[in-house]
Order: C-alpha cells, then sequence, then structure tokens
C-alpha cells in the first residue's frame, strides 16, 4: 500500500476546477481557480480533498502523521501537465536536417527528396520493439522531469500495417510500464511513403481498408490522425481517411493549415474532428468555423520555434472563441522538445497568450483534447492524482523566468516519482 501523499501550504494552488465538462474558452481561459496556501491530499490514487491548509488541517487531524507530506511552501501546485499531440515512439534523430535548415533548405524540400517523415520512417523500420522501447522511454522519462502525466502519441513512421502496429504497441507497453499515461492515435496518413510515390491513391486504400480497420479491432488506438498539406495528403484525402477512421470508432485528429493555407480548420469543423493541430496558416473563416463547431485547437509554438516559421496566432483563436491547448509535437524533425514549459513560455512570447491561458492551454484543455477531462487536467476530488509542484511562487513567475524546467516534484497516481527534480 503506498502512502496518502499530503500537500500542504501551496503559496498558490492552481486547481483548474469547474472545466470537466467542457473546455475552457474566452476569458475563461483565465480563469485558474486559485486557492492561496493551498493543499491537497492524495490517496488510493485519486485526489480525495482539495482546499485552505487549514480545511486539510482539520479534516485529517486523526490521519496527518499517516501520510508523506511534502510542504509547498512558496511553490505552485498545478494539475500533472498534459502534452496532447506527440510522435512519441520513433527511432533516429535528425540533427544533420536541423543543419540543412540552417544553411537554406526548407522542411518540405527535404522531405520531398526522401529525407524528413521518410527518414524517420526508414529508421522506425528498422528498428526492433526493443530498440523503439528504449528510446522512447528515455524521451517520457524527460517529459516526467519536465511536470508531465499524460502524453498523446501518435504512429505515422511505420506507414505500413506491420510497423505501424509495431510503433502502437510499443506506445501500449510503455502505457503499462511506465508512470506517464499514453492515449494513442493512429497516423499511418503522415506522409505518402517512397514506394507509393507514383501511386498515392494506392498508399490510402492501404490505410482506408486495411490499416485503421485492423488498428481499430486490435484497439491499439483512440484517434486517427491525417497530415493534411499540400504535397502530403489534400483536404479530399484527408477526409476519406478521417471518415473511414469515423466508421471504426477512431475519432478524427488533423495535422492543418502548417505550411501552407489549405483549408484544414475548415475541414475539421466540417468532418467535426476533435482537435485541429497546428493552425499556422489557419483563415479568419477556418478559426470562425472552428470555434462554432466546437473543435479544440492544438496549438504547436515550439514546431513554428524550430522551423523558424511565424506562430499560430493562438490571440486571434481565444478571442475568436476556440479553445485552445497547446503542446509540444515532440518529434525529430520538426520540434524535438519535451519541455512542454517551454512551451508554454512561448506560447506567452509568440502567440500573444496570458500566463494563465496557456497553464489551461496544458492542462484542462490538454485533456479534453484527447477526450480524457472526466479524470484529470484539473484538481477536483474524485480525478487521477496527478500534480505537478514547480519551485515558483506563482503561476506568472512559471511564464516570466523563461527556458527554465522549474519542475521540483511529480506526483503520478498518487505516487512521488519526481523529488527536487530528479526521478525518485
Ligand atoms: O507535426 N507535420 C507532420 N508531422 C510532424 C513532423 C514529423 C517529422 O518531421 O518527423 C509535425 O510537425
Ligand atoms: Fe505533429
Amino acid at each position: 500500500m503506498t502512502k496518502p501523499v499530503w500537500i500542504r501550504h501551496a503559496s498558490q494552488l492552481a486547481t483548474l476546477a469547474g472545466g470537466s465538462a467542457a473546455p475552457a474558452r474566452g476569458e475563461g481561459m483565465n480563469q485558474l481557480s486559485i486557492i492561496e496556501n493551498g493543499s491537497v491530499w492524495l490517496e488510493d490514487g485519486v485526489i480525495q480533498r482539495v482546499g485552505t491548509d487549514a480545511d486539510l488541517a482539520e479534516a485529517y487531524s486523526e490521519r496527518g502523521h499517516e501520510a508523506e507530506i511534502i510542504d509547498a511552501a512558496g511553490k505552485l501546485v498545478t494539475p500533472g501537465l498534459i502534452d496532447p499531440h506527440t510522435h512519441l515512439v520513433h527511432a533516429g534523430s535528425r540533427q544533420n536536417e536541423f543543419n540543412m535548415r540552417l544553411n537554406g533548405a526548407t522542411y518540405m524540400e527535404i522531405m520531398n527528396n526522401g529525407g524528413g517523415i521518410h527518414s524517420t520512417t526508414a529508421a522506425t523500420r528498422a528498428a526492433s520493439h526493443e530498440e523503439l522501447f528504449t528510446q522512447s522511454k528515455r524521451r517520457l522519462d524527460q517529459f516526467l522531469l519536465h511536470g508531465v502525466t499524460t502524453v498523446e502519441a501518435k504512429s505515422g513512421y511505420g506507414m505500413t500495417l506491420s510497423d505501424e502496429i509495431k510503433q502502437l504497441e510499443v506506445a501500449k507497453k510503455l502505457h503499462e510500464e511506465h508512470p506517464i499515461d499514453i492515449v494513442s492515435t493512429f497516423m499511418g496518413a503522415h506522409a505518402v511513403p517512397r514506394e507509393y510515390r507514383e501511386d498515392p491513391e494506392a498508399f490510402i486504400d492501404l490505410v482506408v481498408n486495411e490499416m485503421i480497420p485492423e488498428v481499430a479491432r486490435r484497439k491499439l488506438a483512440e484517434f486517427n490522425d491525417v497530415f493534411c498539406e499540400r504535397g502530403v495528403f489534400t483536404p479530399e484525402q484527408s477526409r476519406r481517411i478521417l471518415e473511414a477512421g469515423i466508421a471504426h470508432g477512431l475519432l478524427p485528429k488533423i495535422h492543418a493549415d502548417e505550411i501552407e493555407p489549405y483549408e484544414g480548420a475548415e475541414m475539421a469543423a466540417t468532418i467535426g474532428a476533435v482537435s485541429a493541430d497546428h493552425l499556422l496558416r489557419a483563415s479568419d473563416r477556418g478559426i470562425q468555423m472552428m470555434a462554432k463547431a466546437g473543435v479544440i485547437a492544438v496549438l504547436l509554438p515550439g514546431t513554428a520555434f524550430f522551423l523558424m516559421a511565424e506562430s499560430a496566432n493562438g490571440r486571434k483563436m481565444i478571442d475568436a472563441g476556440v479553445a485552445v491547448a497547446i503542446s509540444t509535437d515532440c518529434n525529430p524533425g520538426s520540434s524535438p522538445t519535451v519541455s512542454l514549459s517551454l512551451i508554454m513560455n512561448l506560447g506567452c512570447l509568440k502567440m500573444g497568450m496570458t500566463p494563465a491561458e496557456v497553464l489551461s492551454a496544458a492542462t484542462i484543455n490538454a485533456a479534453h483534447a484527447i477526450r480524457r477531462a472526466h479524470e484529470i487536467g484539473s484538481i477536483e476530488i474524485g480525478k487521477k492524482a496527478d500534480v505537478t509542484i514547480f519551485d515558483v511562487p506563482d503561476f506568472m513567475t512559471l511564464q516570466y523566468r523563461y527556458g527554465i524546467n522549474h519542475v521540483d516534484t511529480v506526483v503520478k497516481n498518487g505516487t512521488i516519482v519526481v523529488r527536487g527534480g530528479r526521478l525518485t
């Protein structure tokens, strides 16, 4: 039996309470529901009570000695951070392409010449389960050290039935064996693989007729994603792929308007996607349509930063009533980072979001983007005991002192997994 964990005297306890039924929008994204001198009791993997320290001291006057007490005086306590968009499971590394881009090549040129997603696909196809597991587990450990307790993970570097399944099986094993929870997305339509260059429709047939049914049958993913981009999959092709997923119970997500405006946001709205992600070049009409349809915008300012492109206009989207979440996009080509904290910093500095909005975006709205808001994303009674403690006195300082990993303690499912900034 693990001991109860009692977090006491938080200078700010940002509960994010009240948003489980629907994602925060507009002014709601600034509401963090902060308790000063806050306290939380975690037991049996669940949040049992949350309030002021005086309230909990009274409630647990008899049982206080049973608990492992964490003194959070001078610190900020938040829900465990949630990363709703990663390409976690992959092999290899692309620092050479980074260097090529710094010498003038573009991301799409590199990809169209057989590098980019294709080079990670070659490395991932060649890797064994064990190699993929080991490389991905290392990234997950780093996510945990950055205060992240749940991660969405996409396939898409296999692009054959067996290699896509290999990636998803590794994600499943990581979910079972690593403290971080993983939510899986099938993304067979991440690119048209080289061997189908002359006949992309045949590849789409394979995705629609073989991969999606098999992934769904084996329950290896909950979501289905597609890279809708000029030179990759058209909006029409993307729609066909997402509709095939829907028919098999896989909820649609979409990489939309990342490099060029391509009416991806519009398509996300008309198909009823759970989220549209990237949106650097989304049109005003697309943004309006997303707000109306309730599609969550998952914004990835690290990708814009790393591709040296202009970020998505998070400010405009929030003001238009779109629910915004943010994520690392962790992948070897366009955003090789696990630092959701840095991503929050960029959300403020490059997308015009406030410190409160980026925290909503990385917690409760990120939970909605992966359909987990009933169990994570806020510190409320009955939710999972996933809590991150930052060594900063308030939520503004977390963004102000940028580029620093301020994580002190992480509790996952009621167990202390990071203490003093180190894995336990
Ligand atoms: O989200 N845009 C497509 N997929 C990834 C990049 C994948 C890669 O370059 O390996 C993204 O940016
Ligand atoms: Fe991505």
